[in-house]
């Protein structure tokens, strides 16, 4: 949809560490000009330097930031073709633990700052007569439930809806718009210290609880796969248009599970129902 690569313009959120980083360095490599937006003026500052490329600090979950991000590029560059929601958070604790402000905070981040993505960007990808695409990092736990990530589980469901409804009415509407969602599997990336970046204003008992339950989870899973690698993945999708990004195809087994479960429920109803209406006209 979007085409050759070379030359046009990426945005990447969440682009100073792990996965954003990674896509920023691969997208360069494709010719593309880049920037990279952050929360972490540190981290963002030194990979803009390394990358030699400009970084604009930015909270996704505020749409005003989001929205002078997307100034920023097009200040810089006259346009933007491909953005990259993809900055998110993900510690982790059971439900019955989880305070209003973890939600908040999750949501914020994980789900409004990618709906912030999509709206900010969306007019100025539209207005390309070369087209554009969306790559909005979701997760596997877009796909399968998991146990102790209730609120980032909600969050990165409600991306994968968002980029479907999104993909759809692009479609419907003729747009050269394309759309990827990028469900990553275990990365090694710095997600398991997400809490470093907790505003002050939403902080939570639980913050040192999370973070803990996160360190822990990073080292209970075998298959961590290098940012770059994940990088690829995304890359290929977008090239391809695909719309799925999945980086663990192993890990099928639980989403099977879970589609297979609400095929069961769809069939099992309309057997209750055939069986209900057999059962009326021997009655008749
Ligand atoms: N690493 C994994 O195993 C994994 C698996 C599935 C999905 N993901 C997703 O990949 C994306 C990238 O995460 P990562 O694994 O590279 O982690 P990471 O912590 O290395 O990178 C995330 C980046 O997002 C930034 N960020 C955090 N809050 C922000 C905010 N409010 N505004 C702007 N930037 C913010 C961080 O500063 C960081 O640079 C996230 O959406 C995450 O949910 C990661």
């Amino acid at each position: 949809m979007i085409g050759s690569l070379e030359g046009k313009v990426a945005v990447v959120t969440g682009g100073a560490s792990g996965i954003g980083r990674a896509l920023a360095e691969a997208l360069l490599a494709e010719g593309m000009k880049v920037m990279i937006a952050d929360i972490e003026a540190g981290r963002l500052e030194r990979a803009a330097a390394e990358l030699g490329i400009r970084g604009v600090q930015t909270d996704v979950s505020d749409s005003d930031q989001v929205a002078a991000l997307a100034a920023a590029a097009v200040a810089e560059f006259g346009t933007v073709h491909l953005i990259c929601n993809n900055a998110g958070i993900g510690p982790m604790a059971a439900l019955p633990e989880l305070t209003m402000a973890d939600w908040h905070w999750m949501l914020n981040v994980n789900l409004l700052g990618t709906i912030h993505g999509v709206t900010q960007f969306l007019p100025i990808l539209r207005s390309n007569a070369e087209g554009g695409h969306f790559l909005n990092t979701g997760s596997m736990a877009s796909l399968k439930p998991v146990p102790s990530l209730a609120t980032y589980c909600t969050a990165k469901y409600g991306v994968l809806g968002l980029s479907e409804v999104l993909a759809l009415e692009m479609a419907a509407a003729g747009e050269p718009i394309g759309v990827t969602v990028l469900c990553p599997g275990p990365v090694a990336t710095d997600l398991g210290s997400s809490t470093r970046n907790r505003p002050a204003e939403l902080a939570g008992g639980l913050k040192d609880v999370l973070l803990e339950d996160s360190v822990q989870f990073k080292a209970a899973v075998v298959d961590w796969m290098p940012p770059a690698q994940a990088a690829q993945v995304a890359l290929g999708a977008i090239k391809r248009n695909d719309f799925y990004a999945i980086t663990h195809p192993a890990m099928i087994g639980d989403v099977r599970e879970r589609h297979r479960a609400i095929e069961r429920a769809f069939a099992e109803e309309a057997q209750r129902r055939e069986a209900q209406a057999s059962g009326r006209e021997a009655q008749a």
